[in-house]
């Protein structure tokens, strides 16, 4: 089992409630003690239907800036976009919202100059930060324990500098763009959405990590033990009955 709080729900449909009534609050609480609410999305199906329950509810979209956790290496209409997915979900309801979505510059010709100009776009939102502290990082996770872009066997899991680069995965033939896993704990809020019975293998190895290795050693594990979803520090899990290990 993990350390890090737990919340599980009879289905995706009452996980994605939960989760929309804590974004809220989340947000609301940013806006009021910051000014602003940025937050990293995942992509992938999980999380869609948290982002069709936000586009019903109360937000203060002048003051969220929406940022994509990970992007695929296609055009943003391409049906495999998380750029589409999330504009179709969420972002196409509200003009202001998309106005404060700052999606990935896809050059699929150039996948390292793209991952490159988003880094730099992240590093003058936050200006003067060792690493991006969003306030929110939205995260799912494969059944191969990969999270954002951070697959098993790939450079970019053991990348500890960088913010946002382009990974080669071996297993599609083709780049993918990522945050760094250092780009996603910095958030002050790390959040993972995981249902379905194919998650459940995934996770029950990624909760296997020893709970009295360090952090530090437990990174150099999760890099070892390729289950890159341990890389990431203290997260909230939101989890679905069918994907909890038995
Ligand atoms: C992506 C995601 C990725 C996703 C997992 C789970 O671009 O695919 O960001 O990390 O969260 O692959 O995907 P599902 O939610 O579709 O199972």
């Amino acid at each position: 089992m993990t350390n890090s709080p737990l919340h599980v729900f009879p289905s995706l449909d009452e996980l994605s409630v939960a989760v929309a009534d804590a974004f809220c609050r989340s947000a609301a609480e940013a806006i009021s003690q910051r000014g602003t609410f940025r937050v990293a999305l995942s992509g992938g199906s999980t999380p869609k239907r948290l982002y069709e329950l936000l586009a019903k509810r109360e937000l203060d979209w002048d003051h969220i800036e929406w940022y994509w956790g990970d992007e695929r290496n296609v055009p943003h209409d391409h049906d495999e976009s998380n750029f589409r997915m999330v504009s179709e979900a969420l972002l196409d309801h509200f003009p202001s919202a998309q106005a404060n979505a700052f999606s990935v510059p896809v050059d699929t010709n150039d996948p390292v100059r793209s991952a490159d100009r988003y880094e730099a776009k992240l590093k003058d939102v936050f200006h003067g930060q060792a690493f991006p502290q969003w306030d929110l990082a939205l995260l799912g996770m494969g059944d191969d324990a990969h999270t954002a872009s951070l697959f098993p066997d790939t450079a970019a899991i053991s990348e500890n500098e960088r913010w946002f680069v382009a990974n080669y995965v071996p297993k599609f033939e083709a780049y993918r763009y990522t945050l760094t896993a250092p780009a996603i704990n910095s958030a002050r809020q790390r959040w993972f959405l995981i249902a379905g019975a194919n998650k459940r293998d995934a996770l029950a190895r990624v909760w296997q990590s020893d709970p009295n290795r360090t952090e530090a050693d437990q990174l150099v594990a999760a890099q070892v033990e390729r289950y890159p979803s341990q890389l990431i520090q203290s997260p909230t899990w939101f989890v679905t009955q069918d994907a909890m290990p038995g």
